[in-house]
This record gives structure tokens, C-alpha cells and sequence, in this order.
């Protein structure tokens, strides 16, 4: 069986301080969490911070972004090293906010992952459509070729090391989220292409989050869902009440 997993994407919200009092309050509420795997993903500057207060718990960090090349004259980037150095073990890569705002392509989220697997991060790769898309009745198809292209030439043995996330870009931060039904369908299909994709052990162990508008209140139907097997949570992660909640919902399914 696969472990739900549920990650909080802070996005760019929290300072140092901030940080710090938000993971320790998470701490003391996920203290006697024992299956469900946390991962919190705060920004570059609180990476190291979060790190360091986790230590000892079975909370794991994740940075929100990163670069593909390792070192060189590439101002404002950050490599895989960099964010291991910090003590974060795993990182986002082609968010739908960093496609729409900055430029991310399908072809720079390969380079990413690849860059990630082989620096012994733990990617957890984004995919979702828009809302014209899912009216047009095209969903399938856009988040069928973002799953390939994302995953263009990495091996089964790496695979086995990738989380995806399923975000419809119409349910994140607007309170609208998928039905149960509807996201299940989309993780149904995604794991279908694993299987296409890879094999039976593949398609069957991958994780497929579900993320966009993930509250207390609907969690436990989500993740009900045969083929949902975690979360990514933006706005509901900045309070440690509502994301420890989302997390206690997930045990209760473990
Ligand atoms: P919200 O939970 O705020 O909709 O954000 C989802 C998201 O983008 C997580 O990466």
C-alpha cells in the first residue's frame, strides 16, 4: 500500500520568524503522527531554519523550486546541492504558478527532475490544466502529455523515486476544488500512463497527490479516493491548526 503523503507548499509567505514559529507549532500538533509522511515546502530563505527544527521528527522539508545546472553564473538560481545543503530532501518542480509566471516549460520540468534524480532529491513534479482546458473537455489530453514530457527519459529505477501532483489550476487558491470524482478520474488516468509507462510496480507505488483548495473540511473524501494518495496544500499549510488537521484526517485513512 502506498503511504499518503501530504505536503504544504508555503509558497512565498513567511519570514525567518515566522517560519520558525509556524514549524514548531506543527511539530507539537503532528507529534504522534506515525504513518502519513509531512513534508513542508517554505521558501529558499527558511529552507535551512525548517530544516534544523525538524530534525529528530518525521517531518521532511522541500524547497519550492530549484535549477537544473549545478554551479555557475546563473544569477538569483539554486542548485540541487544548495538545497540539500540545507537539509531539505525534497523539491517541487514545475509548479502551475512557476509555469505561468516564470517562464516553466515542459522541457525545463524534465531537465529539472533529471537534474534532481540525480543529485538524490525527492522530486514532486506538478501537472494540472486550466479551466478553459477542463471546459473544452481536454484534460486528459494536457495533463497526459504533461506527465510525458516531464517524464522523458527517466528510468524505472529513478521513477520509483518521483512523486507527481495533481493540480487543476482553476482549483488552487480559489476555494474551488475538484470533486472527489472528478480528481480521482484525472489520478486514474494519470496511473494508467504509469503503467503504459513503466510497469505494474510503477503505476501501482507512485504517489499521486492531489492539490487546489485542500481544507480539514474535504480531505478525508479526497484522499478516500483509490487513486489519491496525498495532498498538496497551499493556503491551508500556513496555519500549523488547518495543515496538522489535513494531516490527522490522512492518519485516520493510513
Ligand atoms: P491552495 O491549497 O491554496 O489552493 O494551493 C494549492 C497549491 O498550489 C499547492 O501547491
Amino acid at each position: 500500500m502506498r503511504n499518503i503523503v501530504i505536503a504544504g507548499n508555503w509558497k512565498m509567505y513567511k519570514s525567518n520568524s515566522e517560519a520558525k514559529e509556524l514549524v514548531e507549532e506543527l511539530k507539537n500538533k503532528t507529534n504522534d503522527i506515525i504513518k502519513t509522511r509531512m513534508i513542508v515546502c517554505p521558501p529558499y530563505t527558511a529552507l535551512s531554519i525548517a530544516a534544523e527544527l525538524v530534525k529528530g521528527t518525521n517531518i521532511q522539508v522541500g524547497a519550492q523550486n530549484m535549477y537544473w545546472e549545478q554551479q555557475g553564473a546563473f544569477t538569483g538560481e539554486i542548485s540541487t546541492e544548495m538545497i540539500k545543503s540545507t537539509g531539505a530532501t525534497f523539491v517541487l518542480i514545475g509548479h502551475s504558478e512557476r509555469r505561468q509566471f516564470f517562464g516553466e516549460t515542459d522541457e525545463t520540468v524534465n531537465k529539472k527532475l533529471k537534474a534532481a534524480l540525480q543529485s538524490g532529491l525527492n522530486p514532486i513534479v506538478c501537472i494540472g490544466e486550466t479551466l478553459e482546458e477542463r471546459e473544452s473537455g481536454v484534460t486528459n489530453d494536457v495533463v497526459g502529455k504533461q506527465v510525458e514530457k516531464a517524464l522523458a527519459d527517466i528510468s524505472t529505477e529513478s521513477m520509483k523515486k518521483v512523486v507527481l501532483a495533481y493540480e487543476p489550476i482553476w482549483a488552487i487558491g480559489t476555494g474551488k476544488t475538484a470533486t472527489p470524482e472528478q480528481a480521482q478520474d484525472v489520478h486514474k488516468f494519470i496511473r494508467s500512463i504509469l503503467f503504459r509507462l513503466y510497469n505494474t510496480e510503477v503505476g501501482n507505488e507512485i504517489v499521486i497527490q492531489y492539490g487546489g483548495s485542500v481544507k480539514p473540511e474535504n480531505a478525508t473524501e479526497l484522499l478516500s479516493q483509490p487513486d489519491i494518495d496525498g495532498a498538496l496544500v497551499g493556503g491551508a499549510c500556513l496555519k500549523a491548526e488547518s495543515f496538522s488537521e489535513i494531516i490527522k484526517a490522512a492518519e485516520k485513512l493510513s
